[in-house]
């Protein structure tokens, strides 16, 4: 087994700890954002690339679209398929690493990712793959953590302390504009990128650190792997960035987390030929 592959299979099980459904319930203003910005509508065939337990799955399917939900982690593949059989939704679930897309070129009239195709671990090859697997005239829809949000400083302090990397050196670079310009510019035509915020709020700085330690796959892949010393160091700063951050006085913690929204697409001319 080559580096990247082992370094795959650790990272499945990073993203496999902690309680992701209690995390992504977070983010579905995104996905419904994202969904949105990306026209996806009754008939479309979407694939999401790297989707957690069905956030976007679940709206994309909501608006009609058939929907395919991918995940390179075989536990938040079984908590999604399990969420959306629950809701009755028919959407299919399958085992796929972002850079390596199980299906022929040109598929999906749309192929989305929130907060996951960052953290491939070579951002050119999983961007040319949902490229590849999306039709000509269709949409790639990406949201990223910018480097100057909450979210963002925090992935990046768990970059200095992680024994695996959560993707590649500096996943938010997804998050600066330029980066995602210069790395889609082979792919598309037509590129919007916007920003969004999403506010992390809980009831003290107690609750926001028990709800972290409990929560947070990465926080807790830390603490299982560092010497207590260091985990300790890790805490006490990443503590310190939640009280920076916080914009709440009255005692609760409300954390304003910035996002980019990508959205490319090809020539429109093509899109309306194809319907
Ligand atoms: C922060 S979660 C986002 C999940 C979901 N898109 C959402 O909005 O809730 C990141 C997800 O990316 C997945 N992931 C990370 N690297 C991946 C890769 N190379 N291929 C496929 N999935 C990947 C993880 O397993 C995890 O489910």
């Amino acid at each position: 087994m080559d580096d990247v592959a082992q370094l795959k299979d650790r990272m499945k099980e990073f993203w496999a700890l902690g309680d992701y459904p209690e995390v992504a319930k977070r983010f579905v203003p995104v996905a419904e954002k994202l969904v949105a910005a990306c026209d996806i509508g009754v008939g479309d065939h979407v694939l999401d690339v790297a989707a957690g337990n069905g956030n976007v799955a679940i709206v994309a399917a909501g608006t009609g679209a058939r929907v395919t939900a991918t995940d390179f982690a075989p536990k938040l593949l079984a908590l999604g398929r399990e969420r959306t059989a629950s809701l009755g939704l028919d959407i299919r679930w399958e085992e796929a690493d972002a850079e390596a897309l199980p299906y022929p070129d040109a598929t999906f009239d749309a192929t989305t990712s929130a907060f996951g195709l960052m953290f491939a671990p070579r951002p050119e090859i999983a961007i040319a793959e949902a490229f590849r697997v999306t039709r000509p005239g269709g949409v790639v829809g990406l949201t990223a953590w910018t480097p100057d949000g909450f979210t963002g400083q925090i992935t990046a302090l768990m970059g200095e302390y992680l024994p695996v990397p959560m993707g590649t050196d500096r996943p938010i670079d997804w998050g600066i504009e330029t980066t995602v310009r210069h790395r889609l510019a082979p792919h598309s035509k037509g590129l919007s990128v916007t920003r969004g915020s999403i506010t992390w709020q809980f009831e003290s700085l107690e609750r926001a650190v028990a709800w972290q330690e409990s929560s947070f796959g990465a926080l807790i892949a830390a603490r299982a792997a560092l010497p207590a010393a260091r985990y300790t160091e890790l805490r006490d700063r990443f503590i310190g960035l939640m009280a920076e951050w916080n914009r709440a006085t009255d005692g609760t913690v409300r954390l304003p987390a910035a996002y980019l929204l990508v959205v490319a697409r090809h020539d429109r001319t093509t899109l309306t030929a194809a319907r």
